[in-house]
Parts: structure tokens; C-alpha cells; sequence
């Protein structure tokens, strides 16, 4: 039914699935990459560009909408989608995590969060019932359950609190969300880096019930290793007929590492934050604008890329006006890094679709091992 939420894994390579989530504003191919549009902006770029570059579907935030310009703002004005001119999908996250991060002081109970405002230090309360009103509002497509994201290091019994805590406000939002055909609830899997509270967690969301399955508390500081470890089974803890999602992850071979564990979707800052601070991120891995060697460099940051900023300008051009402080400077290396990302997942859809994953990891890793030439 087209007014349905769903999931659909079209081919498999190893652990890697090939898929489609499809929702009434539109298809999301997976693996995918969710570009992060905080404030209701991709910054630098216009919702055309975003979508150029071959994005699918977009992440906002309960945190920055809430506070500014607000919920019920945002609802009267005929919601995100239309707010944004983004028309596709919309993930929004939760809050819980960027309260945790930005907020000033905040108390936590089981209620939910107090915390004051970073913009403006007014106060505000944040529950899982509260949590989901605020994501229909925003008329968001696929809504996060509220959780805390544990952080790292935390003792293991700090972590089984957490956890547990976590799984509560699961079932409170699933609760408080209700049955909106057509929209999805995804429950986050915690647990931080001990199996068996990862293991106890995923039962916990099980039991509920969601339409799809988060991997939260990573990329927290743990490292790549010790991330791609806890990967190496809790993709698995996870109901193979629903997305997972490894929620703000991550640099591209982390990406290429988590697609082969069995995650489906991922959403990072880091290509469009790097792209407003000189950082190109290329298939030959970073390249700083900023670097002197570029000052006179006739040549295309990557000439075997397809975006605007390869295709029509130098690295000369670019470190220019990076220096210079210019607008341009953001807005052309956050096209090309989100574009990267793109073109990035879109060759792992196509490697999973000829099973032929391990040659094209190969190469990704064998083309960054050369460097930036
Ligand atoms: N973003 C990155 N990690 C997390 C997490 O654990 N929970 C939520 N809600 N968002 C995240
Ligand atoms: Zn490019």
C-alpha cells in the first residue's frame, strides 16, 4: 500500500543488505546517507542542491526546532516540509542527544530532561511524550524514540542504567506516538560498548515493537575500533526485515565498515561541517583547502568528480576563497562533500547489488592509501 511505511531488502552481499524504504513522500535507497539539516537548513545549500547531490532524505532535530522558530510555529506554518521546501522524507531526531550536548545546565529524571536553552537560557522540559508531539508537529516521516545517549567511557553498571532507562522512555514513546499510518517510530538500540546490555537492550525494543531499529551511544569517543567491534554483533541483535540506522556516523570508511556489518542508514554532520572549514573529503581521503600548495593549483580538487566545484573550478580558486573568508568557499565544499558521500553510497548500492562488496572495498581502500596526489 503506497500510503505505508516499509522496508523492502533487495539484494545481499555478505551481512550487507541492498534495500528500500519506501513512505508516502517519496523512496529511500539503502544504504543511505541522511545529510543533517539541524535547523531546517542543510547549511550552504539550497534543498535543490542537497537533492543533486542524490540525497533521498534529510535529518532535522527536536532540539534547535523546538527553541527556535518552535513547534507550533513550525505546525501553523503548514510544517518542516513545506517550512524547508524539502518535499521528501524528513528523520528528525529526538532531542535527548543535543540536549545532552549544547544544552546549558539540565537535570535528568525519569520524567525526562530539564535543561536551559543555548540560545537564549530559557528553560524547558523534555519527555518522551512531549518529545513525540513535537516530532508530529514538525510533520517528520521517520520519528526517533527519546532516549540518552550513554556516554563514554561509563562504568558497566552506569552503562545498564542508562540503558534501562533508555528502554523505558522507548515504550513511552512508542506509547505516546500511537498508530499514524504512513509515518514510521525507530526504537534506539544502548548498551554503550558491553554485549550483553546491547543484547538486553535490542530485546527490550523487540518486545515493543518498531518499524525500524536504531544503533545509538557510538561514535561517542570509543574510537573506530572499538565502534566496528561493538558492529561486529549488534546489527545482528536486530530484526533483519526492519532498517537499522547507526545514528551520527561517520567518516567514509567507517561508513564502508558499518554497510558490511548490516547497517542500512547513517546521518553525520561531518561532510557539510567539514565543507565550511576547508576540509574536502575525497575518495583520497581529506585534503585541507587551506594548505599553501594549493595557492597556485590550476588543477580540480578531484578530477574525477562530477559536482560543481570540481567540475568548474581549480583548487587555486578554492583556497582563494577560502581565505578570503568568501560564502562560496562553504558552499562548494559542502556540495562536494555531500556529494561524495552520494556517490559514496550509491557504490556500495551498486557493489551489494553485484555482489561484489569486497573488490569495491578493495579499491576504496587501495584509492586512499595513495593520498591526495
Ligand atoms: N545521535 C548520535 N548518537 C545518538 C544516540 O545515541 N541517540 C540519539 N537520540 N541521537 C544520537
Ligand atoms: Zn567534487
Amino acid at each position: 500500500m503506497m500510503d505505508r511505511f516499509s522496508f523492502e531488502v533487495t539484494a545481499r552481499d555478505g551481512l550487507a543488505r541492498r534495500g528500500a524504504i519506501r513512505t508516502p513522500r517519496g523512496e529511500i535507497r539503502t544504504p543511505a546517507f541522511m545529510p543533517v539539516g539541524t535547523a531546517a537548513t542543510v547549511k550552504a545549500m539550497t534543498p535543490e542542491s542537497v537533492r543533486a547531490t542524490g540525497a533521498d532524505i534529510l535529518l532535522g532535530n527536536t532540539y534547535h526546532l523546538m527553541l527556535r522558530p518552535g513547534a507550533e510555529r513550525v505546525a501553523r506554518l503548514g510544517g518542516l516540509h513545506r517550512f524547508m521546501n524539502w518535499e521528501r522524507p524528513i528523520l528528525t531526531d529526538s532531542g535527548g542527544f543535543q540536549v545532552m550536548s549544547l544544552s546549558g545546565l539540565r537535570k535528568l529524571s525519569e520524567e525526562g530532561v530539564r535543561f536551559k536553552s543555548h540560545i537564549d537560557g530559557s528553560e524547558h522540559h523534555l519527555t518522551p511524550e512531549r518529545s513525540m508531539e513535537i516530532q508530529r508537529l514538525l510533520g517528520s516521516d521517520i520519528v526517533m524514540c527519546f532516549d540518552e545517549c550513554t556516554e563514554f567511557p561509563a562504568p558497566k553498571a552506569d552503562a545498564a542504567k542508562s540503558m534501562a532507562l533508555s528502554m523505558r522512555w522507548a515504550a513511552r514513546s512508542r506509547e505516546a506516538f500511537g498508530d499514524r499510518p504512513g509515518h514510521a517510530l525507530f526504537g534506539i538500540q544502548q548498551g554503550s560498548v558491553f554485549r550483553d546490555l546491547r543484547e538486553e537492550s535490542s530485546s527490550a525494543l523487540k518486545d515493543v515493537g518498531f518499524d525500524g531499529y536504531a544503533i545509538g551511544g557510538l561514535a561517542v569517543g570509543e574510537g573506530q575500533a572499538a565502534m566496528l567491534d561493538v558492529l561486529d554483533y549488534a546489527p545482528g541483535m536486530l530484526p533483519a526485515d526492519h532498517p537499522r540506522y547507526l545514528m551520527g556516523v561517520g567518516k567514509p570508511d567507517d561508513i564502508v565498515g558499518a554497510v558490511m556489518r548490516g547497517v542500512d542508514m547513517f546521518d553525520c554532520v561531518l561532510p557539510s561541517r567539514s565543507g565550511r572549514t576547508g576540509q574536502a573529503l575525497t575518495r583520497r581521503g581529506a585534503v585541507n583547502i587551506k594548505n599553501a600548495r594549493h595557492a597556485d593549483d590550476i588543477r580540480p580538487l578531484d578530477e574525477d568528480c562530477g559536482c560543481p566545484a570540481c567540475q568548474s573550478y581549480s583548487r587555486a580558486y578554492l583556497h582563494h576563497v577560502f581565505k578570503a573568508g568568501e560564502i562560496i568557499s562553504s558552499m562548494l565544499l559542502t556540495w562536494h562533500n555531500l556529494h561524495y558521500y552520494q556517490s559514496l553510497m550509491q557504490g556500495l548500492r551498486e557493489a551489494i547489488e553485484a555482489g561484489a562488496l569486497a573488490a569495491f572495498v578493495a579499491e576504496f581502500e587501495a584509492t586512499r592509501a595513495e593520498g591526495d596526489i
